[in-house]
């Protein structure tokens, strides 16, 4: 009996001791908004995993603080977002809003991100505008003119005279649109048509039509991630490849979570892009490695990457204010960080809060009886156009 005691007391003793230094080290709480569900669910599986693959890695403590994640799955509606936002900042006491697989869903957040001043690391979505919305926004994506222009510049200097351009009718669909135009024309290039198509639910078939009616040289398109299978399908039923038009993108098309689904038909297809699996450095084989052991042999993509960086992004800003979350003392931080990516080296940008980083120009190929986009070219430490064009 008194043995018992003693030990119940020696017991919890330690269990003071033990919790002492939790009680003491506050928590951070990240709260990671992304669409898990719906037609989207391949960018929050992807950003989630890649989150936590971060921590994985480097450990739940930044500038002294614990670090919890909090993932929270919006379907990728946006009044979700926000009010899903809205909870875990005055409910949940989140520190620090993340995720945001599509623009719209950015967009969504803005307002409470000022309101609250809350920081906000956008780590899939990539309309130039949203780093605009709001001065808690910062970013570890990238953007759509970003990608496009490299494309456009690649396609001037490869024998491609005439392109119908091909994009999503939303935000990035019509950045894309607008930034490859702009750099192709000004390579002396001719744009035949532009084609817009709807986000949700789209059908190809009759937009790949008027495409090919045009015959242009090239069609250059943006989709989002997650819907590349089917149009590469349509793309190859429609007998575009045979009718020699050739298919340039950004990076989104051939997206490395979908690529090899995707079969002969995406073969040679040139994209512009900010990450590839197949990127040839330490830090990226790293990467690849302890992510497929992770997440039972997936292979990530890019917008793992921008899951990766949002948490090295507020590792490092939190190193930077020994800990301190507020919105002004973090987004002060923000400016500047650097860092090297399994993309590659990244940098923030002090003047726009986007990131800056090397965009490459790569080619689908069979590599191993795999389907890879095997980067060829280096548009080195570029920033977003746009905000660069608009000074
Ligand atoms: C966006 O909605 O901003 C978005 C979504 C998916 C992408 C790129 C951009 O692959």
């Amino acid at each position: 009996m008194l043995k018992g005691l003693l030990l119940g007391v020696a017991g919890l003793a330690m269990t003071l001791t033990n919790a002492v230094p939790v009680f003491a080290q506050e928590v951070v709480k990240v709260g990671l908004i992304l669409p898990m569900t719906g037609p989207f669910a391949s960018t929050g599986r992807q950003v989630s995993a890649g989150a936590k693959a971060f921590i994985a890695a480097k450990g739940d403590t930044a500038g002294g603080k614990k670090i919890e994640l909090i993932i929270r799955d919006d379907g990728g509606v946006a009044d979700q977002t926000r009010r899903i936002a809205q909870e875990l900042v005055v409910n949940e006491g989140t520190k620090v809003l993340a995720g945001f697989g599509l623009t719209p869903l950015a967009m969504a957040v803005a307002p409470v991100a000022t309101q609250a001043k809350i920081p906000t690391v956008v780590m899939a979505a990539g309309t130039a505008a949203i780093t605009k919305a709001s001065p808690f926004i910062t970013r570890t994506s990238g953007t759509l003119p970003q990608y496009s222009v490299p494309v456009g510049t690649w396609a001037s200097q490869n024998g491609i005279k005439k392109v119908v351009t091909l994009v999503s009718d939303y935000g990035p669909g019509v950045d894309a649109e607008k930034w490859f135009t702009k750099e192709f024309k000004a390579k002396g290039g001719e744009i035949a048509e532009a084609v817009r198509i709807p986000l949700q639910n789209p059908d190809f078939a009759p937009f790949l039509q008027r495409v090919r009616d045009a015959k242009p040289d090239a069609v250059f398109v943006f989709l989002p991630s997650g819907v590349g299978s089917l149009f590469m399908k349509q793309f190859a039923d429609r007998g575009l490849a045979d009718a020699g038009i050739k298919l340039i993108a950004t990076g989104d098309v051939t997206d490395d979570d979908i690529l090899n689904s995707m079969g002969k038909p995406a073969i040679g297809t040139i994209t512009g892009h900010f990450y590839a699996t197949s990127h040839d450095s330490p830090e990226n084989k790293a990467y690849v490695e302890a992510f497929e052991k992770a997440n039972n042999k997936m292979r990530p993509n890019f917008m793992s990457v921008g899951g990766y960086d949002g948490m090295a992004l507020i590792y490092n800003a939190l190193e930077k204010t020994k800990g301190d979350a507020s919105g002004p003392a973090f987004m002060e931080a923000v400016k500047g960080l650097s860092w090297t990516s399994p993309r590659g080296p990244v940098s923030i940008d002090p003047e726009t809060r986007d990131i800056i980083q090397n965009i490459y120009i790569r080619e689908v190929k069979e590599v191993n009886g795999q389907l890879h986009n095997v980067e060829f070219q280096t548009f080195s430490a570029l920033k977003d156009p746009e905000k660069a064009e608009a000074k």
